[in-house]
């Protein structure tokens, strides 16, 4: 009886062991390599990328493809890519807000040591894409 939960246990072990040794490498989750950033911060996280992202979708009142192209051979979104106007655009208006924060508020500083964002897309967009001059 003893060693047949021995056998029993010994086998549980092993399977636990051999399915963690196969499961993807979470690190490269969490560090991915975005290969065209010109304004954030290249280190910056996943989680923190998508939240920009996410403030420009809801500031703009838009998807991600207002600024991303489309490729036709993958049918997704190339994020990479700067073939669309909008996001050229979009790349000199943070750098302007950037600038308006670092001359205003440029005392605080994020993690990154960017000025904390006290004027924001959202504060002339509110939710338009193309606002009032
Ligand atoms: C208003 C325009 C705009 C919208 C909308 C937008 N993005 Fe972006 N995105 C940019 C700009 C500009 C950059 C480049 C930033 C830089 O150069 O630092 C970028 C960069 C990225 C990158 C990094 C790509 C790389 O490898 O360099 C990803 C990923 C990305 N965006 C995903 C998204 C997703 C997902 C959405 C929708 C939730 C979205 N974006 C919506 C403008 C936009
Ligand atoms: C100080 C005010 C202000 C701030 C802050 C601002 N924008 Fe703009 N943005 C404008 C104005 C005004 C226009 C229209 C420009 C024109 O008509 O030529 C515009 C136009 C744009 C366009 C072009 C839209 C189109 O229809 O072609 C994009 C993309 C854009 N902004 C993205 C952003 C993003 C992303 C942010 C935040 C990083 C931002 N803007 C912050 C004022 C602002």
């Amino acid at each position: 009886m003893k060693t047949r939960t021995l056998v029993i246990l010994t086998l549980i072990l092993c399977i636990v062991i051999g399915t963690s040794a196969t499961m993807p490498q979470q690190d490269e989750k969490k560090q991915p390599e975005y290969k065209n950033l010109k304004v954030l911060p290249k280190k910056i996280s996943h989680d923190d990328l998508d939240k920009v992202m996410d403030h420009y979708n809801a500031a703009l009142g838009v998807k991600c493809n207002f600024c991303h192209v489309r490729n036709e051979q993958t049918k997704k979104l190339d994020f990479a890519s700067d073939a669309k106007e909008e996001k050229l655009i979009a790349r000199s208006m943070m750098k302007m807000t950037n600038k308006l924060n670092v001359k205003n508020f440029g005392e605080k500083k994020d993690q990154y040591n960017q000025a904390v964002m006290e004027v924001s897309c959202t504060t002339c967009h509110r939710g338009k894409s193309h606002p009032e001059g």
